[in-house]
């Protein structure tokens, strides 16, 4: 596994292997990789001749300093993970390599941020957008591979393809939970023992509105169910619990079709904040 930590020696690298017409699949990530991760690298491995994968914490898009700060980093336990799972080329740059100056560039993805982690996230998905976008211009990926886990961002960066003409094929890949349902996440490393064990309400909470949508209860009646299943529980802050087309993110008043609904939430536990969706 070759490893990068420039641009320039990135496609100096990936510009041999184009000419070679090997296709390129990509999977971006801000490290503190786990099973879900490497599921996507995986997946693109079965579908690209070669995988690179970017570790990157992208100060742009946290719109919390203290979120920044306490996210969790371990670059060379990451590298190996990569080189295990059969990823061909990491690139690792600083954050001087990919801001030498603050962007002034500002995406503004309209009706997708006003909903959800748009609207309680304030500029997230415009940081979001503009480091993926920077990443398909130096790396020119044939497919790239986001997780389901963050459905929201996979339809920001859906527009943002489309809206950009980028030459990239997305895959939507499944997420990936622990056994007792918990969805893996970077930031659950920051969980407690105890919160450790509380985290599992959100999937219980997903699951128990699925069933009601699945015995024809409305949205409303299953997010009512969500709000009333952490009212009373301490240890948990809901933000929002929203019910909505999976591709568009708009809400939804009824169940659509099969693989169309999606419930989605995010939660505090103690200081950490956890989202989490079910499509069905
Ligand atoms: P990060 O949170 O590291 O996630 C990298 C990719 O892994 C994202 O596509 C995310 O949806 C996916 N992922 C995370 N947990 C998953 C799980 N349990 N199952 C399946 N996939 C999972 O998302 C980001 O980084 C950043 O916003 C990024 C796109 C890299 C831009 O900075």
């Amino acid at each position: 596994m070759l490893r990068f930590d420039t641009i320039t020696a990135l496609r100096h690298q990936l510009s041999s292997l184009r000419s070679e017409h090997r296709t390129i699949g990509l999977v971006p990530t801000m490290g503190a990789l786990h099973e879900g991760h490497l599921t996507l690298v995986d997946t693109a491995r079965r579908e690209n001749d070669v995988v690179v994968s970017s570790i990157f914490v992208n100060p742009v898009q946290f719109n919390n300093a203290d979120d920044l700060a306490r996210y969790p980093r371990t670059l060379e336990e990451d590298c190996q993970k990569l080189e295990s799972a059969g990823c061909d080329v990491v690139f690792a740059p600083s954050v001087a390599e990919i801001y030498p100056e603050s962007p002034t560039l500002k995406i503004n993805f309209g009706e997708l941020e006003t909903v959800m982690e748009g609207a309680f996230r304030p500029g997230h998905f415009n940081g979001v957008g503009i480091v993926v976008a920077k990443l398909f211009n130096i790396i020119q990926p044939d497919r790239a591979y986001f997780g389901q886990k963050d459905l929201q961002q996979v339809a920001v960066i859906r527009q943002l393809v489309r809206d950009l003409s980028i030459p990239v094929e997305l895959v939507r890949c499944p997420t990936v939970r622990e056994a007792d349902g918990l969805a893996m996440s970077s930031r659950n490393r920051n969980l407690s023992p105890y919160e450790r064990e509380q985290a599992t309400a959100l999937f219980k909470a997903l699951t128990l509105a699925r069933e009601l949508l699945a015995d024809g209860h409305s949205p409303s009646q299953a997010k009512a169910a969500v709000t009333g299943f952490f009212t009373g529980n301490p240890h948990f802050r809901l933000e929002y619990v929203e019910i909505v087309n999976a591709d568009t993110l708009q809400l939804a008043n009824e169940v659509l079709a099969p693989g169309q609904t999606a419930i989605c939430l995010a939660a505090h536990l103690g200081n950490v904040r956890l989202i989490d969706n079910l499509v069905f």
